[in-house]
């Protein structure tokens, strides 16, 4: 498969969940002051993440070019780009987090879609602190979908909390990984345990706050999903290669 290839799969997927494509924007955002440059598929969104009705409705899905310079510094490891494309869906107060997790697993591993090897996937999940629990729920989700517990990590708002800036549309989140080690993933190894074999490919995040300031995190009205699939990420994966810098993406 291509880049391009599983960008189009990406939203045949979810056209075929009932979700509406919209295009991307530039990478100047319009609707967001609290950034210089776009950088996750829902800077453009935040207006409708904070409760303006979009109108394409409620389940949308778009890809969206991206730039990103807070982890400038690991930038040129097999898998950190400034400049990506990210892959997303959403929803505007319509599903939450049983949907979301249902939907990312079957477009990840149904041979229909990707068809990505379950036993090569683990996932992290929020764990919990003062301004949110322990997320059980979402550990729920994934385990009903066949998730085993020993590739589930849970661990704390510096991994699984997002918030695209100090202000503004926020929640916890749950990240799924791709296996990158040799073979198979031993017993017990996720995220929390062995780190450096794990490929972050795609991030749910569960927007259920706004934070106002550093003291006020308020409960939004509706609660909505953002998620950001990286394309070249995947796209890496799919090909087997062990950097995205090896992809018909950057090669020749
Ligand atoms: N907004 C989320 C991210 O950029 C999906 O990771």
């Amino acid at each position: 498969m291509t880049a391009n290839e599983l960008r189009s799969k990406y939203i045949e997927f979810f056209k075929s969940k009932n979700h509406v494509e919209i295009s991307g924007q530039s990478l100047i955002p319009e609707n967001d002051p609290s950034v210089l440059f776009t950088m996750a598929g829902m800077h453009p969104l935040v207006p409708y993440l904070l409760g303006e009705k979009h109108p394409a409705g409620t389940r949308l899905t778009d890809y969206q070019k991206c730039i990103r310079t807070g982890d400038i510094e690991e930038v040129g490891d097999p898998s950190h780009l400034t400049c990506f494309e990210m892959l997303g869906n959403w929803s505007l107060g319509d599903y939450f987090k049983k949907e979301s997790i249902a939907f990312s697993y079957e477009f990840l591993t149904s041979p229909k879609w990707l068809g990505l090897d379950p036993k090569k996937i683990s996932v992290t999940v929020f764990a919990g602190d003062e301004n949110a629990p322990r997320d059980e729920e979402a550990a729920g989700y994934w385990k009903e979908n066949g998730m085993p517990e020993d590739k589930i990590a849970y661990l704390p708002a510096s991994d699984n909390w997002w918030a695209a800036g100090p202000t503004g549309p926020c929640g916890p989140d749950t990240e799924i990984f791709y296996w990158v080690g040799e073979g198979l993933p031993p017993v017990g190894s996720n995220k929390g345990t062995d780190s450096a074999n794990w490929m972050e490919i795609w991030n749910n995040v569960f927007m259920q706050y706004n934070r106002v300031d550093e003291k006020t995190l308020l409960p939004l009205e509706k609660k909505n999903v953002d998620t950001g699939m990286g394309l070249e990420r995947t796209n890496c994966i799919l090909q087997g290669k062990k950097s995205v810098y090896l992809t018909e993406v950057f090669q020749p």
